[in-house]
């Protein structure tokens, strides 16, 4: 395989390419405190679907953050079409470009799992206000065991080191310094929307056949691991 799972998500330019797709970020969304004044950071913000979101419905000071080019310009040309004042920034959760306490909310969606997790959460504290929120949507193993072959393929197929459990999770948050965190359990069979019923795509010009068929392993890896493989979503504060 020449290409991994990001590059075929930011080829096809896959706009809500996390479990629960936007209708999940408008709940969740929908129960912070949200106004004009909030500044919301979107990291691993993909083709800028969430930020565009967030920026038609709460008007607030949105930044938008990836590591990779393809995505970051499709984001750049989703906020220049629809005049929407966003600041996109190229860089990487591990190294945050922002000063410390700058951010009321970040949204990491299907973001962080593939990260260096300890790094990037400290990270996400430091540019977090003492008040602030990270709302993190993860994929979590479940308790009932993967043998070695299946975790070993699944970490390959999406370029993770590990599938972390929710108690994983909580502990990198405490870790982190995170002290309160809320969760909530989801299964991915539930969910209506995921990558492969993604209606928002901003297509490459070039797409290699290999792609789809990465995306196409992708949904089956879903179904087949549907009782291993769930997400949660994470609220942190603290
Ligand atoms: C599964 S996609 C989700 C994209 C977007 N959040 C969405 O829901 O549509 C993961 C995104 O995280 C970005 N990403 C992965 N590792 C990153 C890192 N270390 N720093 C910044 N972005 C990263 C990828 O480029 C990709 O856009």
């Amino acid at each position: 395989m020449n290409y991994t799972y990001l590059d075929s998500l930011a080829t096809y330019g896959v706009g809500g390419a996390h479990p629960g797709g936007l209708q999940l970020t408008e709940q969740l969304l929908a129960r912070e405190k949200m106004n004009r004044k909030t500044a919301i950071l979107d990291v691993g913000c993909g083709t800028g679907q969430t930020s565009a979101y967030i920026f038609k419905q709460y008007k607030c000071n949105v930044t938008a953050l990836d590591n990779n080019k393809v995505m970051i310009d499709k984001a750049k040309q989703r906020f220049r079409s629809s005049h929407l004042p966003i600041n996109v920034v190229e860089g990487r959760t591990e190294n945050l470009p922002f000063r410390n306490e700058t951010f009321d909310i970040i949204l990491s969606e299907s973001v962080t799992a593939f990260t260096n997790i300890p790094v990037s959460l400290s990270e996400y504290k430091r540019v977090l206000k003492p008040n602030g929120v990270l709302l993190a949507i993860e994929m979590t193993a479940e308790p009932l065991p993967f043998t070695k072959k299946e975790k070993q393929f699944i970490c390959d197929f999406y370029g993770v080191s590990q599938i972390l459990t929710e108690k994983d999770w909580r502990n990198y948050f405490r870790k982190s310094g995170f002290r309160h965190v809320t969760v909530e359990k989801h299964m991915h069979h539930s969910v209506p929307q995921d990558v492969m019923y993604a209606n928002d795509f901003m297509l490459s010009n070039q797409i290699q056949e290999e792609h789809y068929e990465i995306l196409e392993q992708h949904q089956q890896i879903v179904s087949k691991y549907k009782d291993k493989l769930y997400f949660r979503v994470f609220r942190c504060t603290g």
